[in-house]
């Protein structure tokens, strides 16, 4: 199945980093070695630029546009880190690094709390533009970094890296990982015009940029943080819900919450399916489901 196995994939990170992969230096990071891409690899990002580009106006919120708008990414050439990171580091202080592929937990915390974001520096291969198996340099850049000139989820990407240094040792990872899922992968937005997209699983996914915008099958529910936290999501395909903000700022807001004392009352609260809808939720749209009852059930988290 790789109809949704891009976002979903791509949005995963150091849950299955192995060490087989690990190099040498101990944050993780390798030169990105712009210079030894190879033509056919540059026209694979050509092609998944262009096809996003089609469908992006529209459909992704005013900042993500104006964050493209703002960085060297274009149709002809995998960006340079080196470019886009001096471009960030004077708007929102942000950094792209390169990584193999998926990193264990730590190392990718560590890195978001310093401001550094690890990007795979490969990318998918012709034949299987849909499909993914760790994230690749266009759902890392393409997906993410247009998001980080944004000062609000600048430091809300920050917060949660130091968040989830503070997780693990409490043994919370599975439910702050949820809040970065159905957030910076997978979140919505309402701006003036309608909902908008701002998650990057959606964000760098041809089919998924449609499905959570247009399809009646999944849910649209308004965003609270202790709900998001009980929910599991599906790592293998389309989401059965989308939770949507009001604005950046909320987000913002989250990364001055003390996390523990939630933590302590999710002891006490069921956890909940992908495509529930609670009697306290507000539903934007309460989506009919049709699209994965006709699907064997698939992986969750
Ligand atoms: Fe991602």
């Amino acid at each position: 199945m790789d109809l949704a196995a891009e976002a979903a994939a791509g949005a995963r990170h150091g849950l299955a980093a192995g060490e087989a992969g690990r190099p040498e230096r101990a944050d993780w990071t390798i030169d990105q070695g712009w210079e030894r891409y190879t033509a056919q690899e540059h026209a694979v990002w050509k092609t998944l630029y262009e096809r996003q580009m089609k469908l992006l106006p529209g459909r992704a919120c005013d900042e993500f546009v104006q964050g493209m708008r703002a960085l060297p990414i274009g149709a002809d050439r995998i960006p340079d880190f080196r470019r886009l990171s001096e471009v960030l580091m004077r708007r929102t202080g942000w950094q792209v690094v390169a990584v193999p592929g998926l990193v264990p937990d730590e190392v990718f915390f560590e890195h978001l709390a310093h401001r550094r974001f690890p990007a795979g520096h490969f990318i998918r291969q012709p034949q299987e533009l849909d499909y993914l198996q760790e994230p690749d340099v266009f759902h890392d850049v393409f997906g993410h970094v247009p998001m980080l000139m944004n000062p609000a989820i600048a430091d809300y990407i920050q917060a949660y890296g130091e968040g989830g240094l503070r997780a693990q040792r409490l043994g919370r990872l599975t439910n702050l990982a949820r809040v970065y899922w159905y957030t910076v992968e997978f979140g919505l937005l309402r701006q003036r015009e309608g909902l908008r997209l701002y998650g990057a699983g959606i964000a760098s996914s041809y089919t998924e940029s449609v499905f959570a915008l247009d399809s009646a099958s999944p849910n649209r529910l308004r965003f609270d943080l202790e709900r998001v936290m009980r929910t599991r999501y599906r790592i293998d395909d389309f989401q059965e819900s989308y939770f949507v903000i009001d604005d950046l700022d909320q987000l913002l807001e989250l990364s001055r919450i003390d996390f523990a004392p939630l933590y302590a009352r999710l002891d006490q609260a069921p956890e909940l399916e992908p495509g529930d809808v609670l009697p306290g939720d507000t539903v934007l749209h309460r989506g009919d489901g049709t699209y994965h009852a006709g699907r064997a059930k698939g992986a969750l988290k």
